[in-house]
């Protein structure tokens, strides 16, 4: 077998070992549970080798949609484990519509549109859109209504998890303001199979259960969710995913002959809103929006660069971002002290941690995204580029959840699904190389 092939095979194999038939656990031991972002890009990266299994790993992610049209971040498999939080800890028994599928009570960014639509283009299944679309568009419907919490139409994320990128400096001094009290007693998992230097601190821990706790007290209705949660931001990440899911949504729509009068409401709202709310003049960057003390979180991360993904920037800010931010050595671009891109966080930062989860290291999703992004800004030596760092990274060092910018070395859970489901689907055109 030659090396590419080999390559493609182990990546294949990762998403084999992970299956649990119904759905794919991001890794076995670390996070032994189906997660929402996770599940749609392993089901593309399914969809290449064995398109039956990626449409039951939708099906399966769509079973645990809440009647409001909530899709939460986590769907519990019955079969019990070490992880934390479990489902008797968030309460939400009772409301996910499908009997027997006990679930979080957050939801993750929602990068399923773009995937059906994705998968469609390559192998088209009227059928299959039609099955799914509703409960898709259903999602979106509860992400315009349910966390609009100023009438930008901008989604209002309530805890650090629901933006995926969960220990992200980004939220820190938000969570600063967080005074936990009452927390109930509680067990770490998520430091038993990954070495504690590669997780987050036990204070910023505390506040994540904090706000779990707040939830559950008001019961997850969505209003009193705004106004009780002391976490309230608006999400350049989440939002530049939303915008481009309601873009792909809309073609769906445009290929299923059903009405888009409201997806194309929604998308205004957001073209109006959205440098608005997050584009910095000053400093050439977006930066999130604390809603509780008014003000933007001016933190330089990765995520700056995720409205290229959604196609929002006009070409002088786009230019900007990457000429004085992407391509600078101090910041994002390599030097004595890195050698991958992208990094989470910008070397800038005094919390830059190259280990250390959403504080510095690789991801392989974030990766992709922004690859397709400079793409569309006609960027591509910087988006062939990053594919190839990204496919240099998993060749050499494994399918991990992160790398170490400095060397390349692994972090995090082992045999990770969404790296091999992007090794699959980013190799599909290229050949890995080693040097
Ligand atoms: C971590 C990541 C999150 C991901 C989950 C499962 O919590 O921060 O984005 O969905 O792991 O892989």
């Amino acid at each position: 077998m030659n090396e590419a092939a080999d390559f493609l095979s182990r990546a294949q194999a990762i998403l084999r070992g992970n299956d649990t038939g119904g759905f794919t656990k991001p890794s076995l031991k670390q996070y032994p549970h189906q997660w929402n972002w996770d599940s749609a890009i392993i089901a593309l990266g399914l969809s290449y080798f064995d398109l039956p299994r990626a449409y039951t790993e939708i099906r399966s992610l769509l079973r645990g949609q809440w009647d409001d049209g909530m899709l939460p971040h986590v769907i519990y498999d019955p079969v019990p484990s070490d992880y934390f939080p479990g489902p008797a800890f968030w309460k939400t028994d009772g409301r996910p519509i499908t009997p027997g599928v006990r679930t979080s009570g957050i939801t993750q960014p929602p990068l399923l549109a773009t995937v059906l639509r994705l998968i469609h283009n390559r192998q088209p299944s009227l059928d299959f859109l039609r099955e799914v679309y509703p409960a898709v568009l259903r999602w979106h419907r509860w992400m315009h209504t349910c966390r609009d919490a100023d009438g930008s139409g901008l989604f209002c994320i309530i805890h650090p998890w629901e933006s995926g990128t969960d220990d992200s400096p980004r939220w820190l001094r938000v969570m600063d303001n967080i005074t936990p009290q009452n927390v109930p007693g509680f067990h770490r998992g998520d430091t038993i199979h990954v070495t504690q230097a590669e997780r987050p601190h036990d204070a910023d821990y505390l506040r994540f259960i904090h706000l779990i706790d707040v939830f559950r007290r008001n019961q997850y209705v969505p209003q009193r969710l705004l106004a009780h949660s002391p976490f309230l931001v608006q999400d350049v990440l989440f939002n530049a995913i939303l915008y481009r899911a309601d873009r792909d949504l809309k073609e769906l729509a445009g290929i299923l002959n059903e009405p888009a009068g409201e997806i194309d409401g929604w998308l205004e709202q957001m073209q109006v809103n959205f440098d608005q709310r997050f584009w910095d003049e000053r400093d050439g960057l977006y930066y999130d929006f604390d809603i509780c003390s008014g003000s933007p979180i001016r933190v330089n991360t990765g995520m700056t660069f995720m409205p290229l993904y959604a196609g929002i920037p006009d070409p002088q800010r786009a230019a900007r971002l990457i000429e004085h931010h992407w391509q600078v050595p101090s910041e994002y671009a390599p030097d004595t002290l890195t050698r991958y891109m992208l990094p989470s966080t910008s070397k800038s930062e005094p919390l830059w941690d190259a280990r250390r989860y959403w504080r510095g290291p690789v991801w392989i999703l974030l990766n992709w995204m922004l690859a397709d992004g400079l793409q569309q800004y006609g960027r591509d030596d910087l988006a062939e580029a990053l594919e190839h760092d990204s496919l240099e990274l998993m060749a050499r060092s494994g399918f991990r959840e992160y790398y170490d910018p400095r060397d390349g070395s692994a972090c995090g859970a082992t045999e990770f699904s969404w790296s091999a489901a992007l090794a699959i689907v980013m190799s599909a055109n290229k050949t890995p190389r080693q040097d």
